[in-house]
């Protein structure tokens, strides 16, 4: 899943490898020392179902009128300040059964939006949800204890800073034609919530934007160290000076034809 984020958290790793050798961090840990803050990763269902190209069940790209609209959540992820993070922190395996009252705001607020399965940390693979959780999820102890807490709080810090709203109340819409200043989104966001994002781009197109917390969940800055990566020219996910937030698009369209067309393209399949 999210080839570009997880571009961005392998070129962390490779600033941050001499921290990782010295502090022996292990990739199935279980001795991970503990986090410093959380980043709330979040993604643009727009840019992401543009490179749909096969549907499945488990892709709310392919939910036509009933895609997601808005930024949805990619995962709450503990990092430590030197912009290196734990993984695998536990052998606590994903159950789907604990979090069975969360599943209908799940699917809305935080669905897959691929159809591959993802990589859990127990050499098996597994569903987003599983993914999150096993790798993320299971580092964020003792601040959440686990599963059914890292789902549930996740869901409320994502409520709690609507992105879209704010982005939105900024006059910046979703668009398939225009292109807005990043200096501008950015902005937006400070003003809402008086921290600065970090914004990862595909193409040109806004596709992932993150926020970070202390552990008490107030916002906070994100690690020094992340911030100078996304502005080096060396990762595919930096972004240009002006972004576009690509509105959502049936997967299966050719590019030319939604591209050219001012029409609304919102449609069931
Ligand atoms: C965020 O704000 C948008 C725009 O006001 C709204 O449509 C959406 O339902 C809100 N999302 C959440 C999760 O509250």
């Amino acid at each position: 899943m999210a080839s570009s984020s997880s571009l961005i958290r392998r070129t962390v790793l490779v600033a941050a490898i001499v921290a990782m050798v010295t502090t022996g961090e292990a990739d199935e840990g279980g001795n991970q020392r503990e986090f410093d803050y959380f980043k709330l990763a979040m993604q643009w269902p727009g840019t992401y179902c543009q490179r749909t190209r096969h549907c499945c069940s488990s892709n709310a790209c392919c939910r036509g009128s009933n895609s997601p609209a808005e930024f949805t959540i990619h995962g709450l992820w503990p990092d430590y300040n030197d912009g290196s993070w734990p993984a695998c922190c536990s052998r606590s395996r994903f159950n789907e059964k604990e979090i069975s009252t969360l599943v209908g705001a799940l699917d809305k607020y935080w669905p897959s939006l691929s159809c591959g399965s993802s990589s859990t940390c127990h050499g098996g693979k597994g569903s987003f949800w599983a993914h999150e959780w096993e790798k993320h999820g299971t580092c964020s102890f003792p601040v959440l204890q686990d599963e059914y807490n890292y789902f549930l709080t996740t869901l409320n810090v994502y409520f709690k800073y609507n992105i879209t709203r704010v982005l939105n109340d900024a006059g910046y819409l979703p668009s398939n034609t225009e292109k807005y200043p990043i200096g501008g989104i950015v902005s937006a966001i400070q003003n809402a919530f008086h921290v600065t994002p970090e914004i990862a781009c595909s193409n040109g197109a806004l596709e992932e934007l993150y926020l970070c917390f202390y552990k008490d969940f107030q916002p906070r800055e994100c690690a020094v160290g992340s911030i100078l990566l996304q502005d080096m020219s060396l990762s595919k996910s930096s972004c240009p000076k002006y972004v576009s937030l690509p509105e959502y698009v049936s997967p299966g369209r050719a590019k030319t034809e939604w591209t050219m067309s001012s029409v609304p393209q919102i449609e069931a399949l």
